[in-house]
């Protein structure tokens, strides 16, 4: 059995949702390529997030961002956003272009998820717990207005929260199965 996708898939959410993991799944499930913005970024860039904040600022950051979401929205049929992509207006349009599903985690488990991380920019503060709370206090309203879906990502095992999405799909009927070789 093989599917047919009517449209992209977009993962948003914040730091430590769970974006790259549960699109390994989807993209397992359901055989299809899926790109992190953030690597699109970064090859657009010819460098690494933090040394593009570091050398050219956020705000070229974001720039490349919205560059790098609008090449994932035309190429691929799965997409895992930065954090961030929902505080700039005119990446809105674009999301909508695709299937928006909010991987909600309190932020308690933004922070226990990203403890070891030392390549986000945004959280390299010395409170970082404070930090993903205002992030996330700015961002949350964001997310969940241009969230066709949300899944809480600390109350589900991954692999159960990537089933959720594509049963809300397929109950949506923007994913269909089909018999192998009619598509
Ligand atoms: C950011 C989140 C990061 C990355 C960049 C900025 C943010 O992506 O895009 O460091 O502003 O929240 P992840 O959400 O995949 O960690």
């Amino acid at each position: 059995m093989g599917y047919h996708l009517e449209k992209p898939i977009v993962l948003v959410g914040p730091m430590g949702s769970g974006k790259s993991t549960v699109a390994r799944f989807i993209s397992a499930r359901l055989d299809i390529i899926s790109l992190d913005t953030d690597v699109k970024v970064e090859e657009i860039a010819g460098k690494k997030i933090p040394d593009i904040f570091r050398e050219d600022g956020e705000e070229a950051f974001r720039h490349l961002e919205t560059q790098a979401l609008k090449y994932c929205l035309d190429t691929v049929q799965l997409i895992a956003t930065g954090g961030g992509v929902v505080g700039e207006e005119c990446n809105y349009e674009i999301l909508r272009r695709g299937f928006v599903a909010y991987l909600y985690a309190p932020v308690g488990v933004q922070y226990q998820r990203t403890l070891a991380l030392n390549n986000r920019p945004m959280i390299d503060v010395e409170d970082r717990r404070k930090r993903l709370k205002e992030l996330f206090e700015e961002r949350h309203p964001r997310y969940k207005q241009v969230a066709d879906y949300t899944v809480d990502t600390s109350a589900h095992p991954v692999k159960e929260c990537a089933d959720m999405i594509i049963n809300e799909l397929l109950e949506k009927h923007i994913l269909r199965e089909i018999a192998d070789g009619t598509d």
